[in-house]
């Protein structure tokens, strides 16, 4: 399971980056209304510190499909290489994904996925990814963890091409189950990435192994002390 960073804070971003194994990031309209500004400075700079062979996952706001198309032409020209649209799986934005899978070599990443159906129509639509809400679903009553794993049978048994990014995570052991069933790719926020391996338990057993080794070789010492 690849794992992305679903923010647009840069200082958030590095953090996460200095300590985890990250396959990009993963952005929407909500997240960089945060931000403010220029949507475009921050993603560059987003882009600059990822790196080109990163994922970085931004969303095209259009309501009319031939504006979508635009605006993806627009997000890859600006972004480069390994940035994937980010398109609502809803009738315009279908209509959008089958031009740009006919027209461009753009990827894209069908969004807004509540249902399994809408994943499987984006499928095949050309989408290269589909990203179902876990949690939304969960708070609208039904099971976010059932619909990404219905949507990953969906793709294996049609022999599609198209990989679940699950998103919208309340917590890791959401992230877990997914892990489980071998999820294609996840995006978490900075706090759900730093949660799924903090644990009060491994820490103590970390610092008594340190200490343990202090008590005979001396405050601060290391193997790098003894030949
Ligand atoms: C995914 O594409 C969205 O950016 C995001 O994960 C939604 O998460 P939220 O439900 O926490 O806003």
């Amino acid at each position: 399971m690849k794992l992305l960073i679903d923010d647009a804070r840069l200082d958030e971003i590095k953090k996460i980056y200095e300590f985890y194994p990250v396959a990009g990031v993963t952005t929407n309209p909500t997240i960089l209304s945060k931000i403010g500004g220029n949507p475009f400075e921050t993603l560059k700079k987003i882009r600059e510190f990822i790196g080109e062979d990163a994922q970085l996952h931004v969303q095209a706001v259009s309501r009319r499909a031939e504006k979508i198309v635009e605006e993806a032409w627009h997000i890859a020209k600006l972004l480069g290489t390994n940035t994937y649209v980010k398109i609502p799986a809803v009738p315009e934005g279908f209509k959008a994904m089958k031009i740009l899978n006919e027209t461009s070599e753009i990827p894209f990443t069908a969004t807004a996925i509540y249902t399994p159906m809408q994943a499987f129509i984006a499928g095949q639509c050309g989408a290269s990814y589909a990203a179902p809400y876990v949690n939304r679903i969960d708070n609208m009553g039904f099971n976010g963890l059932t619909v990404a794993k219905d949507i990953q049978q969906i793709f294996e048994r049609n022999f599609m091409e198209t990989e679940v990014i699950a998103a919208s995570f309340k917590n890791s052991q959401q992230v877990l189950e997914l892990c489980k069933c071998g999820i294609s790719a996840a995006t978490l926020s900075p706090e759900i990435f730093i949660a799924l391996v903090k644990n009060f338990a491994i820490d103590s057993a970390v610092e008594d192994f340190i200490s343990d080794f202090e008590n005979f070789a001396g405050k601060d010492k290391t193997m790098l002390d003894f030949q």
